[in-house]
């Protein structure tokens, strides 16, 4: 058999972290290596198999466009693409009205960004310390963290970086300069950080006040994550602009920013495309998908997620500071060692993946069960013990 790691480290440029296993096939909750072991996926591929691996009616669906039409222009008219669009639309409330489609989570704030200076006229933009956005150019001059910016200074135009979760500090630098701020529901990557329930709507009026663009990041909270289809359909708020990705499609790449009538007017032709954005075969998934997302799978996240954090809560240890999250977007704040807890439970079949520094984060596909918990809760109780 062929050492795939090797092959993997040697012609890839470095950089991922290698977890040192080599996954050859999924099937809903379980990944398997190479040799048949069985993994417990707690993690969905940072969040985009919400329905496990190879869900059956999702896969249908996908091979089914596959084997009709996989890829057409933007400048063509295609009937998956004008279904999902209309679908995604109605699903995400009254005052999204056009979607731009790409291929990535990065992809869609880019244009997200683009989008608020293109209808404002102006580059001040207001992101979050803490913050994730992506990594590409555009999405790197709001996505906070040091080691990930410093090769590239100076970023794009004139951004602002302040606390999460404080109406203070967003009141303290708005002004009628700024174009936009931009925010995640649930800060993801910085570590699950849930802020109070009143923040966006707070948040919402404030950017009325100004006359700011609010644009809400929903690429990880989005697609049920939390309990709603959206995270921000809690607070009954709208974005002038929302960003999605990772679960939409069923697993294919794809980016999704919707946006308001305001916004839409300024957008001219040519402003932003993509060769792929919007493909037959991506939209075939987030019709299969968005169909699949329905009250009863909302309220097994939101019930199956409190079990989750309520057990993991718990968990008597000195070695966990904190446990948040909401639905199925779960993280551990541990003292010390985290990575060496996240191998740990990989020793014992179990992926979850990092989050901050010191955070092992859970992002189970929705179909996991209480079962899948328990054990995961049990194994994590005996490596801290
Ligand atoms: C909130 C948020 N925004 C944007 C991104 C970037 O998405 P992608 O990795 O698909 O470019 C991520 C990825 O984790 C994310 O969590």
């Amino acid at each position: 058999m062929k050492n795939y790691q090797f092959l993997q480290q040697k012609y890839l440029v470095n950089t991922y972290v290698n977890r040192g296993v080599t996954f050859i096939r999924g099937e809903g909750i379980y990944l398997y290596d190479e040799f048949g072991n069985k993994y417990l996926d707690m993690m969905s591929n940072y969040g985009v198999n919400i329905f496990g691996h190879v869900n059956k009616e999702i896969t249908e669906q996908i091979t089914k466009q596959l084997k009709t039409l996989t890829t057409l222009h933007g400048s063509f008219n295609n009937n998956k693409r004008a279904e999902a669009s209309e679908l995604l639309i109605k699903r995400c409330g009254l005052s999204y009205k056009f979607v731009y489609w790409s291929n990535s989570g990065a992809e869609a704030n880019e244009a997200a960004l683009k989008f608020a200076v293109a209808t404002t006229g102006k580059k001040k933009i207001i992101a979050c310390e803490n913050g994730y956005h992506g990594k590409t150019l555009g999405t790197l001059s709001v996505t906070a963290g040091e080691k990930y910016r410093k090769p590239f200074l100076p970023l794009l135009w004139n951004v602002i970086f302040i606390k999460h979760d404080n109406i203070e500090a967003l009141e303290k630098v708005i002004d009628k300069n700024t174009a936009a701020f931009i925010v995640e529901p649930i800060q993801g990557e910085g570590g699950i950080y849930v802020p109070d329930k009143n923040y966006l709507i707070k948040v919402r009026k404030i950017c009325d006040k100004h006359g700011v663009l609010l644009i809400v990041d929903e690429i990880q909270t989005g697609m049920g994550r939390t309990g709603s289809l959206l995270s921000i359909q809690k607070t009954g708020i709208e974005a002038d602009i929302l960003t999605l990705g990772k679960g939409l499609a069923g697993g294919i790449p794809v980016g999704a920013t919707l946006v308001n009538q305001k916004i839409g007017n300024a957008i001219f032709k040519g402003l932003h495309t993509s060769t792929f954005g919007g493909n037959p075969l991506a939209c075939a998934g987030v019709m299969a998908t968005l169909n699949k997302i329905d009250n009863k799978l909302l309220k097994h996240v939101t019930e199956i997620g409190s079990y989750f954090i309520n057990e993991l809560k718990s968990i008597k240890s000195s070695s966990i500071l904190d446990v948040r999250g909401q639905g199925l977007m779960i993280g551990v704040d541990v003292k010390e060692d985290r990575n060496g807890l996240l191998k740990k439970l990989q020793g014992e079949k179990i992926l979850a993946i990092p989050a901050g520094e010191t955070v092992v984060r859970f992002l189970p596909p929705f179909i996991v069960e209480k079962k899948h918990i328990d054990k995961t809760v049990d194994k994590l109780k005996q490596i801290l013990s």
